[in-house]
């Protein structure tokens, strides 16, 4: 496959309310640079020559053109997102040509991207329409039913990451359907279609930053690389 054909959505137009900074996540400094730098120019060294589009937030945008002259980085097509994930990455997908022959999507807040992973990805769409990383559950799980709780067997689940990969084609069709609020990422999307995603090994470095403390513990797992 021509890498110039695949398309890698990354989508940065969260609020980051969870992180409790004024500033979202993926604008926070990571060994001196904003999060969100670290995670295209990862993406552009594990998939070189493939397209990239950006999705922010739109009273972000004339922040990271600042950001991008004062770091000197290169930035990729940017696109506004909208007021949920998945807006986000349908207004992307609105300006993907026909000639796409693969999207992937990434959460722009998980700037640790390991290339070795993203080409299982690639290569499982082979016999898939779609390729999902994912990592075994290390903590016990508890079911919740109103006020109680029971033990579920957590071998039976996997902790899902991104980017995950498609067949462009499955996933613009996938994103022509309207939204619902069940939609949490983007092979739950493709589901609501009937297509399966094959699960490939992801990458227990591969965190998204959500808390304050992320950001230490990405920046030990960068220095380890
Ligand atoms: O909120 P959560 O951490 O699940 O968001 C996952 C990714 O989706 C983040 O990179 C976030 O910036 C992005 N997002 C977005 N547009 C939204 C909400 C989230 O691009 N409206």
């Amino acid at each position: 496959m021509n890498a110039q054909n695949i398309y890698n959505i990354i989508v940065a137009a969260g609020s980051g309310s969870r992180f409790g900074a004024e500033l979202p996540k993926q604008y926070c400094l990571l060994d001196n640079r904003p999060v969100l730098m670290h995670t295209i120019d990862n993406m552009r060294e594990a998939l070189p020559n493939s397209q990239i589009i950006v999705v922010l937030n739109k009273d972000f945008i004339d922040y990271w053109i600042e950001l991008c002259d004062k770091y000197s980085f290169k930035s990729p097509k940017v696109v506004e997102g909208g007021n949920t994930r998945w807006q986000s990455v349908k207004n992307a997908i609105d300006i993907i040509p026909t000639g796409a022959e693969v999207i992937t999507v990434h959460d722009g807040a998980r700037p640790i991207i390991d290339k070795n992973m993203v080409e299982r990805l690639i290569n499982a769409l082979d016999n898939a329409q779609g390729a999902i990383p994912v990592v075994a559950v290390t903590d016990s799980l508890r079911q919740l039913n109103g006020d109680s709780s029971k033990p579920v067997d957590r071998e039976l689940y996997r902790a899902v990451q991104t980017p995950q990969a498609f067949h462009a084609q499955r996933l613009i069709e996938a994103y022509s359907l309207p939204f619902d609020a069940t939609f949490t990422d983007d092979a739950s999307v493709m589901a609501a279609l009937g297509y399966d995603v094959v699960l490939v090994d992801g990458d227990t470095y591969n965190i998204k930053i959500t808390h304050p403390l992320d950001i230490e513990i990405a920046q030990l797992y960068m220095r380890q690389r």
